[in-house]
């Protein structure tokens, strides 16, 4: 059976770099593995009262499932004030719930930043990891994914440059090696 690894992108903008970057790795699985974007579209801010009164918006559910379900995640992110976008945090806070049943726990992780700016959402990047460790999702350190002025890295057919492409493979190939590693 395939291994599904999900890929979470932090932002909900129609045109968003990260959602481009996003659909450009979804076709770079290897045989045997399938990436499958998981879409944060609508959930609602987590709210405690909704898990301790049995009031979970049906939307939960169906995020939780779908996570549950995964083998591994990738995290593709922008970086909003220097960290994670609040809707990629939701998404970790929603999916971490009820205590005791988080979604996240043990399955192989990588963070994949960028920005249009020079620092590459480096902040956002080690923030999410911050998270990521207490959730504990084994996180690939090597190699790290920063992208630098993003906006300059597609061609006029808004195609990610192949440079960048190569360099996005090669970290590929190492997060399924991490994969392999640490699964459980
Ligand atoms: C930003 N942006 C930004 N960029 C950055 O490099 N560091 C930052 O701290 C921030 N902060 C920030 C806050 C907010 C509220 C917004 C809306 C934007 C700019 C951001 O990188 C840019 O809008 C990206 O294009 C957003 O990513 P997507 O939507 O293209 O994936």
């Amino acid at each position: 059976m395939k291994k599904v690894i999900g890929i979470l992108v932090g932002s909900l903008r129609k045109e968003s770099f990260s959602k481009k970057i996003a659909n450009t790795l979804v076709p770079m699985a290897p045989e045997g593995f399938e990436f499958k974007l998981v879409s944060l579209d609508g959930l609602p801010v987590y709210n405690q009262d909704f898990d301790d009164h049995n009031e979970v918006p049906e939307i939960y559910t169906t995020f939780r499932n779908e996570v549950k379900a995964l083998d591994g995640v990738l995290f593709v992110t922008p970086e909003y004030n220097r960290s994670v976008p609040g809707v990629l945090k939701n998404a970790l806070d929603v999916g971490s719930r009820p205590y005791g049943q988080s979604v996240w726990d043990g399955k192989p992780g990588a963070v994949f930043s960028n920005s249009p700016g020079n620092v590459s959402a480096f902040g956002a990047n080690h923030h999410l990891r911050q998270s990521l460790v207490f959730l504990n999702v084994p996180t690939m350190q090597q190699p790290e994914v920063y992208l630098a002025k993003v906006n300059e890295l597609f061609d006029e057919n808004g195609e990610l440059k192949a440079g960048t492409k190569q360099f996005l493979q090669g970290a590929i190939d190492a997060y399924i090696v991490w994969f392999k590693k640490n699964a459980a």
